[in-house]
């Protein structure tokens, strides 16, 4: 081994050295500042809802983390027509309620806010065939249709017909008083 073999070698490592540490400083700034979750982030994750003005038969719809979730306060007859259903009958027996274990069953009620709070309806409006969003009081069920391709959801938002898998997603929700709900 040569003097100045080893010399440039050393050059040589010393040089990647310092290009490297110029290149780690370079990307860790936007990395780290891509990691503190900002405002409209934050803002995003839960989002509270006045459901004080929707009277029976009335619906809103709010986005939440990129996604419309339809709020429906349902009227005595769309709960009745979606409870004299047997679970038994429906395509996708399962509730789809992220507030209830996964493996819960479909009925009205585990699809609604629960007992007392039934004819409250709160769900991703998100069409579980290829995602399209489904129209409300429409299809034969006067529940959602979903005119991409003709998939028909009941009034607590059960897939009955057309391509769509599973019933519409029930999100992680709350009452935080009797007029607002915490979606998220
Ligand atoms: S996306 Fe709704 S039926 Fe296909």
């Amino acid at each position: 081994m040569t003097a100045g073999g080893t010399t440039r070698r050393d050059f040589l490592y010393l040089t990647t050295g310092a290009l490297g540490a110029v290149g780690a400083v370079g990307v860790a700034w936007p990395f780290v500042n891509q990691m503190r979750p900002d405002a409209s982030t934050l803002a995003l994750a839960s989002v509270e809802v006045d459901v004080s003005s929707l009277e029976p038969g009335m619906s809103l719809t709010v986005k939440w983390r990129g996604k419309p979730v339809f709020i429906r306060n349902r009227t005595p007859e769309e709960i009745e027509a979606s409870k004299t259903v047997p679970v038994s009958e429906l395509k996708d027996p399962i509730a789809r309620n992220a507030n209830l274990d996964a493996a819960a069953e479909a009925t009205d009620t585990a699809r609604s806010a629960g007992e007392g709070k039934e004819n409250w309806l709160v769900m991703v409006g998100v069409c579980t065939h290829l995602g399209c969003i489904p129209l409300g009081t429409s299809g034969e069920y006067n529940g959602w249709f979903c005119p991409c391709h003709g998939s028909v959801y009941d009034t607590s938002g059960r897939i009955r017909k057309g391509p769509a898998p599973e019933n519409m997603h029930i999100p992680v929700f709350a009452f935080t008083s009797d007029t607002v709900i915490k979606v998220g």
